[in-house]
Order: C-alpha cells, then structure tokens, then sequence
C-alpha cells in the first residue's frame, strides 16, 4: 500500500464525515483534515473580535482582519487526532457550540475566507496521503482525488445523532435547535454562490441513514482498496 492518494469526504452537515475521515485516516496513517473546524476556528474569531453584531457580520472588518488569522492542526496523542488552533490557542472545545453552528454558514459564504482557507487546505493535501472532508473538496480544493465520496443520511436521522453527540459533550440544546440549525445550514451551503455544496460528478454517493458506523467503514474500505 504504498501508493498514497487523497480521498475528498463532501456531504450535508452531521452526515458522519468526520467519523470517516477519521477511521481511514487511523487505518491507512494519513493526515484528516477537519475543514469545517478551519471555517469554524474563522466564525470565533469574527465573534472574539466583535466583527458580529446581532447575528450580523461586519465582512469588511473581517476580511481586513484576515491576516492575522493563523490556523494550524497539531495531533492530540491522546485523542488520536488533530485538533485546531486559532492564533496559537487550541480551540477545538470552543468551535462546535450552537452560536458558532448559528453562524459558520453565513462566514464561509465569504469570498475571501474561502480563499484563504482553500489555500491552506490545498497546501496541507499538496502531498497526498490526506483525508480531508468539508463541502467543496471534491469540486473545488482537490477535483482531482483519486476517491471521492459525498455522504447523505435523512435530516432527522442526522439531527438525532448531532443532538446526542452534542448532549454527551454536555452542550445544552433542545432536539428542534439542532434540527433547525442543520436544515438551515444545509441550505445555506447548497445555495452560496462560491463553491456551493454539491456532489462532484466522479464522486460515489453513500446514504448511511441505515448503516452503522463498521458496516459504512468495511464498505469504503473496500472502495480505498479498488484505488491503491
Ligand atoms: O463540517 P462542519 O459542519 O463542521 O462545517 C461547518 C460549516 O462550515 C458548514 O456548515 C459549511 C462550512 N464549510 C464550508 O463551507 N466548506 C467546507 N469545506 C467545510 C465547511
């Protein structure tokens, strides 16, 4: 297995990419990279820097401010994988609350986030050997991964696995919010103008609404397996 390639993971929000990325990245020893927590590590800076005012974003304060947003992963040893820091600061337990869940949308429909963020993403993949999984790595930041797969599983089904996800990690929020926050963000993402959500024409579609976590991995990995 030494050929190395990247596999772009693109689906609708809690669809379980992360999940993946994660399994194959551990199983095949790739980096994952977590691109919504890159759009997400962006939306509390925009917050931590009083750029959102009543759920408004004061886009040119944030653009001008781009450049002194650094985003880096580092491995967590204990965890098993890498988690993001915003200016230094692991923000990994700051960026999967509901206010910035409320938010992340609206930010990446920035042009100038995108850019800079699908610079980065392109340079930590410039090697292969990466999983990455987002909305727009199969169309925009690798169209040329050799495994593409673009993940969808019914709404409800993803707004109860977000809500006890979200409840073991001890978050207070109601099953409707986080249902609400997923439609709205799905359409959102699907609807922007810059590299809108959707399925690259080479990509393999998966609906796991009825498949468990193994049974979606043994599938995938026998997908990887055809591409090595
Ligand atoms: O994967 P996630 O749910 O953590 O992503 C949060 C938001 O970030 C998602 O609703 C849209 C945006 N996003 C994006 O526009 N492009 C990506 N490649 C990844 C995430």
């Amino acid at each position: 297995m030494d050929k190395k390639i990247t596999i772009a993971i693109d689906g609708f929000s809690s669809t379980g990419k992360s999940t993946l990325a994660k399994q194959l990245a551990k199983k095949l020893n790739y980096i994952y990279v977590d691109t919504g927590a890159m759009y997400r590590a962006v939306t509390l800076y925009a917050l931590q820097n009083g750029f959102v005012t009543k759920g408004h974003v004061n886009e040119h304060a944030l653009i001008a401010n781009l450049p002194n947003v650094t985003l880096k992963f580092f491995f967590n040893t204990n965890l098993a994988h890498s988690e993001v820091y915003l200016n230094g600061v692991n923000v990994e337990g700051h960026i999967r609350t509901m206010e910035i869940s409320n938010l992340v949308s609206k930010i990446a429909t920035i042009h100038d986030v995108r850019l800079k963020l699908v610079e980065q993403q392109r340079f930590m993949g410039k090697d292969k050997g990466v999983v990455m999984d987002g909305r727009d790595i199969g169309t925009v930041v690798f169209p040329d991964a050799e495994l593409k797969l673009f993940m969808t599983s019914g709404a409800n089904v993803r707004a109860q696995r977000r809500y006890d996800e979200l409840l073991a990690q001890g978050h207070d929020v109601t099953y409707n919010e986080v249902l609400k926050n997923i439609e709205e963000r799905d359409d959102i993402d699907t609807h922007r103008e810059d590299s809108p959500l959707r399925k690259a024409d080479d990509a393999i579609e998966i609906d796991n609404s009825d498949l468990t976590i193994e049974e979606q991995f043994d599938k995938i990995l026998q997908l990887v397996k055809k591409v090595l």
